[in-house]
């Protein structure tokens, strides 16, 4: 027989709201019925208290809206999800820019642009606002613009600790654009430093990708946290426009997760969830969105779904 526990004076946490009880079992659902559809026994889960994210205002007249694509997890689709939406609002006909505040620089790669010929880059929007007007560049894609991130954001964070007004940055910077757009996306690292700060004080709203993969619902709320301190210290408009389902496949995990974040957030999840894709994996190579690579793959097509939805959610239908 064990001894009976000790009170070692440690809170209990087996109650987390956070934990999803789900088996690790990688099976195939025998019976998929597409990516608009989540399964039956999702619909069964516990209900959990849920996690705030709050709601977004709407867009000032004469201006474009600004949206962040977050989330502190890496490789979850942001930057995908960032090229691929701008390149389907931009071939709608809206005025779209992308400012990637990413040193890893992957949106110019995937717009074709070459980075190496680009004179002023987000790090230069940031430090001298006044480059702003010159350091958009044009793209593969007609109506859509970049301001491109690179190797030179890095060591950024630092230099700006000794400037007066560092997270509000950005947001002026931005300012004087905003009447040429009508969308303004911005892609963000996977790691909340004074960049991705000044990108959430610069937004209205944020779209958030989400991998339907265990962890999903901890990085939610690590997000839903840097959110309130956001919106009660810098930025109290900055709301949450969107939960999109990234790299969705019809595993019995990847249902079970999506169930539980549609039981969550029935009101954000942007369907349809994005299947896993390869060729929404090579397209980067060729330096094009997915448009232009593979339509009608099934990425092509769930990108398309989606920016229908948030071209009528944002007010562009
Ligand atoms: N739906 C998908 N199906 C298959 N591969 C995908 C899909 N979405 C993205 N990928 C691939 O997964 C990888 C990570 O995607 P991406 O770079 O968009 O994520 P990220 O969140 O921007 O990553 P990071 O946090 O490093 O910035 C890339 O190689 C991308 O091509
Ligand atoms: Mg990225």
């Amino acid at each position: 027989m064990s001894a009976p526990k000790e009170d070692d004076g440690l809170p209990e946490v087996s109650e987390s709201p956070l934990i999803i009880d789900v088996d690790f079992v990688e099976e195939i659902n025998d019976n998929p019925t597409g990516p608009l559809d989540f399964a039956d026994e999702i619909s069964v889960a516990r209900p959990r208290s849920p996690m705030e994210l709050p709601d977004s205002l709407p867009t000032p007249e004469g201006r474009a809206r600004v949206i962040t694509v977050t989330n502190q997890k890496g490789g979850v689709g942001k930057t995908t999800t960032v090229i691929n939406i701008a390149s389907q609002l931009a071939l709608r006909g809206h005025r779209v820019l992308v400012v990637d505040s990413d040193s890893q620089g992957n949106c110019a790669t995937g717009l074709g642009v070459d980075k190496s010929k680009v004179r002023y880059t987000t790090r230069d929007l940031i430090l001298s606002p006044e480059t702003a007007i010159g350091s958009r560049h044009a793209t593969a894609v007609d109506n859509l613009h970049i301001i491109v991130g690179d190797r030179t954001l890095i060591g950024l964070e630092q230099e700006m600790m000794r400037q007066l007004g560092r997270e509000r940055r950005m947001k002026e910077a931005l300012e004087p654009l905003l009447s040429h757009y009508d969308i303004v996306l911005i892609d963000t690292p996977p790691s909340l430093g004074l960049v991705t700060i000044n990108a959430l004080v610069a937004s209205d709203a944020l779209l958030i990708p989400v991998q339907t993969e265990y962890f999903a619902l901890e990085g939610l709320a690590l997000l839903a946290g840097t959110i309130r301190e956001v919106r009660s210290l810098l930025n109290d408009r900055l709301g949450v426009d969107g939960v999109l389902l990234t790299m969705h496949s019809q595993t019995l995990l990847n249902q079970q997760v999506a169930g539980e974040l549609l039981e969550s957030f029935p009101d954000l999840i942007v369907k349809p969830a994005i299947r896993r894709n390869v060729r929404l994996a090579e397209a980067p190579s060729h330096g094009v969105p997915i448009h232009l690579h593979d339509p009608s793959s099934r990425g092509g097509k769930d990108y398309q779904g989606v920016a229908t939805v948030l071209e009528r959610r944002w007010g562009l239908a």
